[in-house]
């Protein structure tokens, strides 16, 4: 009854006042990342030794098991403590970060650090193998994460790109690979490295979606891998244990959307296919995925059955399968997606526009077809990923990631934000009802 009150007073302040809409609610907020070290001395002595640098831990992506809230910190410079992260949901403002699934897992082989501090090179420097300490890695190992995702099988699904120091001194530690653990015991179920013939000039595994059947069948599992850099998705069958790489024209990236103003930051992107959400199950477990390019404005589906089948996804007969759903019209560049079954509207961040988009799918795709659940010039300045939960909540993360990279972050302010809604309270008096 409180929540039918609830309701009806949220309409009636959507439609009568039409302002201020539901809003996302900001549950953590950071100045800068802290972890839950093994040790004082231990801290003490990363610091000492340059493998912990609080300003190199920028938080990127989320998702949510249960009571734990993961976030990942990708290694783009050599100071990051632990890459796979959690917190606990019901922790205070600004909780410190658990590695996960331990703190040797997120630990890297001593000498990566010391080598990284030789040169500053740009992006264009070649990553070293690194040799030495092999032995302190393991299968269950997290080397740079960017997002990972919770199926419905009690799974966590992490893309690890193996790569160390992105912006300093790249040192690719192990090869890329899907690194699938059991939230329910913690431990690993499988790593899967992706095969060499994978990895392109210029690649850069930023994501991945995971599509489970029929529920229950969670052997029948497929992960769909984008690489924003060389433009191609990978596809990986659980059940097969075994991957392919797709290629279409829709995955490049738009020449006229690669311009960002953000924060105060101007700058050029290339970055092609990046956001991908699966559309409603039908029964027999078949789906549509959305897809789009970072550096561009427009929205694309494939059906998923299209993907799964290795012979014809890599084959030039598959072409006319891809669609353009539509355009989201001018400055409407997102990273993230995310598409709620129930009321069958797909998220998605709003980058150039400091704030968090809608559609429902029952409608055309087109610029007054898309909602603003929200947004915000601080809170919401770069949101970077968001994530539906079980009970339906629409979590996003914000980081100011274009200062971080390019210029620098005022540690005296909140950087990093996480922020959470309901989603049938959040798209009330949008179009996506
Ligand atoms: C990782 O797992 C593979 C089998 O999947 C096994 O052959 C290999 O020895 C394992 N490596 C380590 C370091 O445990
Ligand atoms: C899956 O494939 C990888 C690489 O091809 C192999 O190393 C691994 O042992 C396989 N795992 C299982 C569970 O079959
Ligand atoms: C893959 O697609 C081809 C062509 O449509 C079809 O003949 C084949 O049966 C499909 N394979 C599977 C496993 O569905
Ligand atoms: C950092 O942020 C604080 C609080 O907003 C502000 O007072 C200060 O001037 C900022 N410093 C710089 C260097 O911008």
């Amino acid at each position: 009854m409180r929540r039918y009150l609830r309701t009806i007073l949220l309409v009636l302040l959507c439609t009568v006042i039409a302002i201020e809409c539901i809003k996302l609610e900001e549950k953590y907020c950071w100045q800068q990342l802290e972890y839950a070290w093994p040790s004082e001395s231990v801290k003490e002595q990363a610091i000492q030794s340059g493998k912990y640098k609080v300003e190199d831990n920028l938080p990127l992506g989320l998702d949510v098991w249960k009571d734990k809230l993961f976030i990942t910190v990708p290694r783009w410079k050599s100071g990051v403590a632990s890459s796979l992260n959690y917190v606990t949901i019901s922790d205070e403002k600004t909780p410190i970060l658990h590695p996960y699934p331990s703190w040797e897992a997120n630990t890297l082989p001593d000498g990566v650090q010391s080598q990284s501090e030789a040169t500053a090179g740009g992006r264009a420097a070649a990553p070293k193998a690194v040799q030495s300490n092999v032995g302190a890695l393991s299968n269950s190992s997290i080397i740079s994460t960017f997002r990972i995702r919770v199926d419905e099988c009690d799974r966590l699904w992490v893309m690890d790109t193996g790569l160390a120091d992105i912006l300093g001194n790249p040192m690719q530690i192990m090869p890329p690979a899907l690194v699938i653990f059991d939230l329910r015991t913690n431990e690993l179920i499988r790593r899967y490295p992706l095969p060499d013939d994978h990895v392109k000039e210029d690649t850069f595994f930023a994501n991945v979606i995971v599509d489970v059947g029929k529920k229950d069948d969670c052997d029948n599992a497929y992960a769909y891998v984008p690489d924003l850099g060389a433009y191609g998705l990978v596809v990986y069958s659980f059940k097969e244990n075994k991957s392919w790489r797709v290629k279409h024209n829709f995955f490049h990236f738009d020449p006229l959307s690669g311009d960002y103003n953000i924060g105060g930051v101007n700058f050029q992107w290339t970055d092609g296919i990046f956001g991908l959400a699966l559309g409603r199950a039908e029964t027999d477990g078949s789906r549509k995925v959305y897809f789009h390019a970072l550096s561009s404005t427009k929205e694309f589906e494939v059906p998923n059955r299209v993907l799964q089948n290795e012979s014809y996804s890599t084959g030039s007969d598959a072409y006319f399968d891809y669609k353009l759903v539509g355009d989201r019209g001018s400055n409407g560049q997102s990273s993230a997606e995310f598409f709620d079954d129930e009321a069958g509207v797909l998220f998605y961040t709003q980058v150039n526009k400091d704030g968090v988009g809608c559609w429902n799918a029952k409608k055309p795709y087109n610029p007054d077809t898309q909602g603003l659940v929200d947004s915000d010039s601080d809170a919401l300045v770069f949101p970077n990923d968001l994530k539906v939960d079980a009970n339906r909540n629409l979590w996003v993360l914000s980081d100011r990631m274009p200062a971080f990279l390019y210029k620098s972050l005022n540690y005296t302010e909140f950087n990093y934000r996480i922020l959470k809604g309901k989603v049938d309270d959040l798209i009330l008096g949008t179009p996506c009802v």
